[in-house]
């Protein structure tokens, strides 16, 4: 099985460059550049990664970021974390960041992104890992700075390929960005949206119908909505589940009372990812053996997981074959 895991190949379709920040590189950057962390060492910053809710995760993942500052400390996150998907037989990844986190701390978003495309260029060329970048709104935040991030992004337009909406779910509903999104949309990108992780269905609903997303992240409290389900399922709208996330903040109690293989059986395309793996302690292949453990997933749950994946993601329909044939033949 962990053999299995590890070869399939996987695309990753909800990762937060923020959230694979490990605390070897956040002590690092900090030093570097003159940064002061609230934690006086590497153990004890991991000692404080004990999460009630996704606020309380929140607070510690923006102020983690803040030792984020230059283009090299965007390429060296990046590069670390697709070394780490190298490792696990990730094959293709498009990851997420989150520009506001840095350009309200006075960092441009040439900086952010030039740093991030030079690593994921690099990855393509060295790694043979392809992918496409996400940019993502802070729902937390006002309408007004999400059009006024979108404008900064313009420029960079061929550099990415959707935009996304995460941080605090409950209170922000998608539509609150339903005329953002509209422009995203006008512009040519596609839409992601982080709904259903602690909302309730109807934020799912208003993902889809209002923000028109290609993809539910998260998306677990669907299993709620029986019509949602049905949506889903006769839709084929992907969900980027995050097995780790959920349990370490605390959507479910422990990872057998996950959903996600009652999803599968339904057939709801569900995808496994790892969100924020310093955080939650493991990257892509850690999520699968953690529900591997947990539930009882067979070799076919698992190439199905991994086919899933890929049909979710933006590549084209012939890399996608690639990949599927490299999975049937497993
Ligand atoms: N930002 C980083 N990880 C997140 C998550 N799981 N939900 C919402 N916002 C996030
Ligand atoms: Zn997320």
């Amino acid at each position: 099985m962990e053999k299995l895991i590890y070869a399939l190949p996987k695309a990753e379709l909800h990762l937060h460059l923020e959230g694979s920040l490990e605390p070897e590189l956040m002590f690092e950057l900090a030093e570097r550049n003159n940064v002061e962390l609230a934690y006086d060492s590497v153990e004890s910053l991991r000692q404080a990664y004990q999460f009630d809710n996704l606020q309380s995760f929140l607070d510690i993942y923006y102020q983690g970021a803040s030792v984020l500052i230059t283009e090299q400390g965007f390429y060296d996150l990046t590069w670390a974390y697709l070394l780490r998907c190298k490792e696990d037989g990730v094959v293709h990844v498009e990851p997420f960041f989150d520009p506001q986190t840095h350009t309200d701390r006075g960092v441009s978003f040439s900086t952010v992104i030039k740093g991030i495309s030079a690593a994921l260029q690099d990855g393509e060329a060295k790694l043979g890992i392809s992918s496409f970048l996400v940019m993502s709104f802070l729902r937390h935040l006002s309408e007004e700075s999400a059009f006024e991030t979108l404008e900064q992004a313009l420029p960079f337009k061929d550099q990415l390929i959707a935009i996304g909406l995460d941080s605090s779910e409950l209170g922000h509903p998608p539509e609150k960005f339903q005329r953002v999104f509209e422009k995203a949309l006008e512009y040519g990108f596609f839409t992601l949206a982080h709904a259903g992780e602690e909302g309730p269905p109807s934020y799912i609903w208003q993902a889809l119908e209002l923000l028109k997303v290609s993809r539910v992240d998260h998306g677990v409290r669907a299993f709620e909505d029986e019509e949602l389900m049905q949506h889903l399922i006769a839709e084929q709208i992907p969900l980027t589940v995050c097995p780790l996330s959920n349990t370490k903040l605390k959507v479910f109690a422990s990872m057998s009372d996950h959903n996600i293989l009652k999803m599968l059986e339904r057939g709801v395309k569900v995808t496994v990812n790892s969100d924020d793996p310093s955080y939650f302690g493991g990257y892509v292949a850690a999520n699968y053996l953690a529900l591997a453990e947990s539930l009882p997933l067979d070799v076919q749950h698992l190439k199905q997981l991994a086919s899933n994946s890929i049909e979710a993601s933006f590549m084209s329909e012939v890399q996608k074959q690639e990949h599927l044939s490299s999975i049937a033949q497993l």
